[in-house]
């Protein structure tokens, strides 16, 4: 069994706003390892990006514990907080994030920079990940000489780069096409499947074709994990 990730703990994070109290997250229990891809589904509001935030220390939740690895993110001071962020959680967004003036070298080396590596290592880093993502040759492109599921693939090279093993994907596809859809898909798949724990957040039923297992968010409560691989190995990438 792969090692755990991810481990919350009776996760609850409420926002005030005015007289009102909004329940983003009720008592939110999950495991996610490596080697997986999780899906998470659920309805506009229901809580799927309050998730994401709190298991990357973007957010604290208000009860319960939320481990990274074995460590406790309560137990950190907030420099050391966003310093697990740094090194072990890579963010995925549904717009890209890329930073429009850099290259997608420049783009996939920029954190890498900012955990202390070298300029050539980083550039070294990059390079290996942009090749993996297949993305070879667009080495010098910046983000508006490419299409959005090129984006996306810089986006993932820019997460994992630098052996971070923690993948958080927030609609990683929601402004993309069916095929490149899942063209991104498979890539995380790729992903968890050399050992990155990945989760996605995603309205589209395809993630279950990628998916190991699926939880549905509703109203803050995470339910119905269903197991939906059945397959070993590497999954189909579909035609
Ligand atoms: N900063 C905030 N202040 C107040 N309420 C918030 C804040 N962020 C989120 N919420 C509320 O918390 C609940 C969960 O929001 P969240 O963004 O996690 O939903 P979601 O499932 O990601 O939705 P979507 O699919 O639309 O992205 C919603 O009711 C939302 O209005
Ligand atoms: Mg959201």
């Amino acid at each position: 069994m792969p090692s755990p990730a991810i481990d919350t703990r009776g996760v609850s994070l409420h926002f005030t706003s005015g007289p009102d109290s909004v329940t983003a997250l009720e008592g939110v229990t999950v495991l996610f390892r490596h080697g997986e891809l999780v899906a998470i589904m659920g309805a506009s509001g229901s809580g799927k990006t309050s998730l994401l935030n709190v298991v990357a220390g973007l957010e604290a939740p208000d009860e319960g514990q939320v481990l990274i690895g074995s460590t406790d993110l309560a137990s950190l001071s907030e420099n050391a907080r966003a310093d697990v962020r740094l090194q072990e959680i890579g963010l995925v967004f549904q717009d890209d994030n890329l930073l429009p003036m850099l290259t997608a070298r420049e783009n996939v080396a920029l954190p890498l920079r900012a955990r202390g590596w070298t300029s050539t290592d980083a550039v070294a880093e990059a390079d290996v990940w942009l090749d993996r993502v297949g993305l070879a040759g667009m080495e010098e492109r910046r983000p508006a000489e490419m299409s959005g599921g090129q984006r996306q693939r810089v986006g993932i090279a820019r997460a994992v780069a630098g052996d971070r093993r923690i993948l958080l994907a927030d609609e990683p596809t929601g402004a993309l096409d069916s095929a490149t859809t899942r063209d991104v898909l498979a890539l995380l798949r790729e992903m968890a499947d050399g050992g990155v724990c990945v989760v996605v957040v995603s309205h589209d039923d395809v993630v279950r074709d990628y998916a190991d297992r699926v939880w549905t968010m509703r109203d803050g409560v995470l339910t119905d994990s269903t197991a939906v691989r059945h397959r070993t190995g590497r999954h189909a990438v579909q035609a």
